[in-house]
């Protein structure tokens, strides 16, 4: 890595390292003022206490999954566990409080982050690199994981190595329309980019807000900007992204940057405001027509909003309140966010680490995590049924057939710095409207990537690189 890019993790590190320290101990009892009995760091609990800390951002109207979880897996196991919620949606704060901790030697028992290249960020700023995390591969097979999911783990794996177990698989590349709204407008559920551009200015001259989306937490700023250059670019453009290997001046970046600009004409006025899940309750009271985002959104409306009805496009009845559609333009694409727990290596809590991800990874965690977290299991042989809303049953077969998989830029396809540049510049380029900044800025990002892909890591299995696409390096 170069210095100068350690230096940029480093940065920031510093600026979250006091906010990891105080969530950290604000979440522990006060440390005793003895001099006998030091202050605990989060992994100084002996194994004997049965008691791990899990990092996490799932707080908040997001805690229903992760808590039901953890109280199953406690019943069961006697193991308490401490979660350490550092909230803000798509970890904008979590992860580099998680780094700060991995940077400064005192990891977590096990923490929450994304397959894909995110994993690295964390692996370049271990101590021990690679062999600071327990490979995770064996577990996968006790699991019958590898067995079940064997789709899944390749991708979830470097070089064929697994360092984070997967919980889940969330979907990207959604938009939310609220069916009140639509029908006042007369419109249709847009299927491209330009029939989206159409009833957002339809919307617009009606005076109605498009796309709710949210700058108070940054990451669906991004989002959309990344679900527009998809369905422009292809997964096959996006997945180069992901490697850093697209051309700066490939024409489909100017392209999707300038509709990114005309939707975000259509914005609400209060949209630096909102976070997410304010976003999401602004779609349910109809304040405008549609929201960009990953199917957490379902998570939400289904336990915060029950009275909410969620429908897929492709049924849509008159009672139905809120139409799931994928984002205009990249139908039969699953632009995969997956959730997964890593363990640190050689702490004296690593070995419930273990039995954690073994629990929550497995099919009976799993079995109580999707259901209310709006996600879909990673096991073939869990049955639908499970799913208490339409849209996850749908996307079960949605999932199954897609003809392309790529991973979320926003949500684990970057290394951290990159993503977190990329996700303060598009809020820039929002306001400012100055797309010259942000084409400098891709550009930047696309080598920082490159730069920082070792040549020898890939993502995928050997001779199964995820997506069919093998970075050049690779021989
Ligand atoms: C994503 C994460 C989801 C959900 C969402 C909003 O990055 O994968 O599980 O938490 O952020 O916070």
């Amino acid at each position: 890595m170069k210095s100068t890019q350690v230096v940029g993790i480093i940065a920031a590190l510093v600026v979250v390292a006091v906010v990891a320290y105080l969530l950290g101990t604000m979440s522990q009892k006060p440390p005793t003022l003895t001099t006998t009995t030091p202050p605990t760091s989060p992994t100084a609990t002996t194994p004997s206490a049965k008691k791990i800390t899990f990092y996490t951002w799932w707080a908040g109207l997001e805690r229903f999954a992760i808590d039901a979880v953890i109280g199953n897996f406690t019943k069961k196991t006697g193991i308490q566990v401490e979660k350490t919620a550092v909230p803000g949606g798509a970890g904008v704060n979590a992860k580099f409080a998680i780094l700060a901790l991995m940077q400064a030697g005192s990891p977590p028992a096990a923490f929450q982050v994304h397959c894909g290249p995110e994993m690295l960020s964390y692996i370049y700023v271990a101590p021990k690199g690679e062999a600071s995390f327990v490979e995770l591969s064996q577990v996968a097979r006790e699991i019958d994981m590898s067995a079940q999911a064997a789709d899944v783990l390749s991708a979830c794996s470097l070089n064929g190595k697994v360092y984070a177990l997967p919980v889940n698989i969330h979907r990207a590349n959604l938009i939310f329309i609220n069916k009140q709204v639509l029908d006042k407008l007369g419109g249709n559920v847009p299927a491209s980019l330009d029939e989206l551009v159409a009833l957002c200015g339809k919307a617009s001259a009606a005076g109605v807000p498009c796309l709710l989306q949210a700058g108070a937490d940054q990451f669906t700023i991004l989002h959309l900007w990344e679900q527009v250059f998809l369905a422009a670019a292809g997964p096959q453009k996006f997945i180069m992204f992901m490697y850093g290997t697209l051309p700066p001046d490939d024409p489909s970046l100017r392209q999707s940057t300038e509709i990114f600009l005309t939707l975000a004409k259509t914005f609400p006025a209060n949209w630096p405001a909102l976070d997410w899940t304010g976003a999401v309750a602004d779609l349910v009271a109809g304040k405008g027509l549609a929201h960009v985002d990953g199917d957490w959104v379902v998570g939400l409306i289904y336990n915060v909003y029950p009275q909410v009805k969620m429908c897929p496009y492709s049924a849509v009845t008159p009672d139905c309140n809120i139409i799931v559609a994928p984002f205009p333009g990249t139908g039969g694409v699953y632009n995969l966010v997956i959730d997964s727990v890593a363990v640190p290596a050689g702490g004296p809590t690593t070995q419930l680490g273990v039995e954690f991800v073994k629990y929550f990874a497995g099919p009976e965690g799993q079995s109580i995590f999707n259901p209310l977290k709006g996600s879909i299991a990673v096991y073939k042989n869990i049955d639908p049924a499970i799913y208490p809303t339409s849209i996850q049953r749908w996307e079960v077969g949605e999932y199954r057939n897609a003809k392309a998989y790529v991973f979320s830029l926003t949500h684990g396809a970057l290394f951290s710095d990159v993503w977190q540049m990329l996700m303060q510049q598009s809020i820039v380029l929002v306001q400012t409207g100055r797309a010259d900044l942000w084409y400098d800025t891709l550009s930047k990002a696309l080598a920082t990537e490159r730069s920082l892909w070792k040549d020898t890591w890939y993502m995928g299995a050997p001779g199964k690189p995820f997506g069919g696409y093998q970075p050049p390096w690779v021989k």
